[in-house]
């Protein structure tokens, strides 16, 4: 059996990205895999959050995650700060990190771009990242395409770290990306991805939606003038994403839906996506206010964190003991 872990940042607005790039493959990995599911609430406060939302969103992503179908009886599900290993091994891989490395992070690079001085948790947001997947002894980190450049990061570490203090100390993890849906784009601007903190609301459909928000969000998505229905990334990049997303939620192949909609023109194809998206939001949407108030879910958060710490101190003795830190060995 394989070690999967991966997290997600309670911070509101998730949305079809995540779900199609990231969370989708959570619930299937489930099936053969030992998994670990986190809500990275310390990645959530390099950029300041207000407490109270930031206590709501916790319990949110927590109700998602049950929503679409992590089991947590099969798997581990628990909040990041909860654990304390995470930022111990923080610690740890900082100290074999280069500023060169870090400042390269295409993230790091926009986020920071607009302010002065940028915050130093944004700074060493990968390298808690890694921690978070090492700490677990990780084999298989399911993430859309952005974060790519994260997990080769984490992979260096941790090769670094094993040359220098044995080979040992860290699994050497693998990051999984779906082949379509790892990369969702804007319905606003297919030029970056559906984010999370757009401004525009109807720039992303979030998985809790109304039937009429979604609606509007795909009448609204940005296409071009051409008005013929292809795949043309390069000239017809927002058709292509609805294209893509209706591939991908359908399982139908995107040829296939680009023959059925010949001659028909993107209202036809919007109107039909957006029933698609209503319809297979709903089930999520309906267990998602069923758990969300129910008491089970503290429970099953406490009860996660537990075992993932049982996990997690193993794996900090085991890296102490390499480093030659402390004195209780
Ligand atoms: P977050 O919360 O920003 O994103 C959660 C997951 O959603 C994926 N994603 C997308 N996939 C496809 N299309 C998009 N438009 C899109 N937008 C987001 C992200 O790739 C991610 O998989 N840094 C992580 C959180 C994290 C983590 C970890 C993940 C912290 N520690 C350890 C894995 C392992 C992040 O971006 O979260």
């Amino acid at each position: 059996m394989k070690r999967v872990f991966s997290g997600i940042q309670p911070t509101g607005n998730i949305h079809l990205g995540n779900y199609l790039g990231a969370l989708r493959q959570f619930v299937d990995l489930q099936k053969d895999n030992e998994c670990i599911y986190c809500i990275v609430d310390m990645h959530a406060i390099t950029v300041p959050k207000d407490p109270e939302t930031l206590k709501k969103n916790i319990m949110d992503v927590a109700a998602l995650y049950l929503a679409i179908g992590i089991d947590p009886d099969k798997s581990i599900v628990f909040v990041q700060s909860d654990v304390p290993g995470h930022a111990e091994l923080s610690w740890i891989l900082t100290c074999s990190s280069y500023t060169g490395e870090l400042s390269r992070m295409t993230q790091y690079k926009q986020k920071s771009k607009m302010q002065e001085s940028a915050p130093t948790g944004l700074f060493m947001y990968p390298v808690l990242m890694a921690a978070d997947i090492l700490l677990y002894d990780t084999n298989i980190v399911p993430v859309g395409d952005d974060q790519k450049q994260h997990i080769e990061l984490t992979r260096d570490l941790a090769k670094r770290v094993n040359g220098k203090y044995g080979e040992d100390t860290f699994v050497i993890p693998e990051g999984r990306y779906m082949k379509s849906g790892a990369r969702i784009m804007s319905l606003d601007d297919p030029s970056s991805k559906m984010s999370k903190s757009a401004e525009n609301e109807y720039s992303r459909i979030q998985l809790l939606d109304s039937p009429s928000k979604i609606k509007k969000s795909i009448m609204r998505a940005t296409t071009d003038s051409e008005g013929i229905i292809r795949y043309d990334v390069e000239n017809q990049p927002g058709l292509a994403n609805l294209l893509n997303i209706y591939s991908v939620v359908t399982e139908k192949p995107v040829e296939d839906i680009v023959k059925e909609y010949d001659g028909k023109g993107y209202g036809a194809l919007k109107k039909d996506l957006a029933e698609i998206l209503i319809e297979s939001l709903a089930p999520i949407q309906k267990s998602y206010n069923d758990i969300r108030n129910s008491d089970e879910l503290k429970r099953i958060l406490a009860d996660g964190a537990e075992k993932a710490n049982a996990i997690a101190e193993k794996t900090v003795k085991r890296v102490k003991d390499n480093f030659g830190l402390g004195n209780r060995f």
